[in-house]
């Protein structure tokens, strides 16, 4: 099994497209898969339609922070549609900052909080909040791996040294296990400009680029419009990704 962060501080790269599609595509390979919602936006919450009960992410990180008791089980929701079991995020979580501040052992309260999930399911995908903060540094030693998804437009590897660092910090200490599993091209069109980024960063990140690229498409506005998973080409592309991660594990 693997934990799999979808991870760039920078907004709206398509990191919670990722996570839904990407999970859709390795359920429908037969995998058994958690998505997780990590930012308090909540975003993938709204995607997958669901309507939270009183136990979101939010207040099961909460008690783990306060070492309290808490059912993870119990906030853990299943959709049909999308073929992945989630774990719903709500604005709540945006105070994770204010009490993991005095916590004791503050970045593993999301390691040890997923714990008893951790052998259910083949892949946990883990969106994360746009910021570099706390809550980013406990998806990442909670994670074996981190997905990080890329405009392929102007200044979109702006920010992209800060988020390595943060990631080769996480190795040092907490997380010596933790690999980039690829960098991933999104929104990626037949521009000049897009062409452009996209070689030069070929050539930067060799040996760390996903081969499949995520197209700039309708399909994939529609798909977080209509609350569905994708379909045509980004269905495909997703599908082509999910296959080239199965096939990283071995
Ligand atoms: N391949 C794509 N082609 C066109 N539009 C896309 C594509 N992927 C995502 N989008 C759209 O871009 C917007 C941002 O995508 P998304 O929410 O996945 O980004 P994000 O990185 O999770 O953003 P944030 O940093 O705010 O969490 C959404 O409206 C989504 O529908
Ligand atoms: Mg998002």
């Amino acid at each position: 099994m693997s934990i799999i962060a979808v991870a760039n501080q920078k907004g709206g790269v398509g990191k919670t497209t990722t996570v839904v599609n990407l999970g859709t595509a390795l359920a429908r390979k037969g995998k058994t898969v958690l998505c997780i919602d990590f930012d308090p936006q909540a975003n993938l919450t709204s995607y997958v339609a669901c309507e939270p009960g009183e136990e979101t992410v939010a207040t099961v990180m909460r008690a783990a922070a306060l070492f309290q008791p808490a059912d993870i089980g119990a906030a853990v929701c299943r959709s049909d549609k999308f073929g992945f079991d989630f774990l719903p995020a709500d604005l709540r979580l945006s105070e994770a900052d204010i009490y993991l501040a005095t916590a004791m052992s503050r970045e593993t309260v999301l390691r040890r909080m997923l714990e008893p999930l951790r052998q259910a399911y083949d892949y946990i995908l883990i969106d994360c909040n746009p910021s570099l903060g706390l809550l980013l540094t406990n998806v990442l030693v909670a994670s074996d791996k981190v997905i990080i998804p890329v405009q392929t437009q102007f200044f979109a590897t702006q920010g992209l040294s800060a988020l390595e660092s943060v990631i080769r910090n996480v190795r040092m200490t907490l997380n010596p296990g933790l690999e980039i599993a690829g960098v991933l091209f999104t929104f990626r069109d037949r521009t000049s400009v897009s062409e452009a980024v996209t070689e030069s960063l070929r050539e930067q990140y060799a040996g760390t680029v996903f081969q499949t690229e995520i197209s700039r498409r309708q399909e994939a506005i529609n798909s977080t419009m209509m609350g569905k998973p994708a379909a045509g080409d980004i269905a495909r592309e997703y599908a082509a990704l999910a296959d080239e991660l199965t096939a990283m594990e071995g």
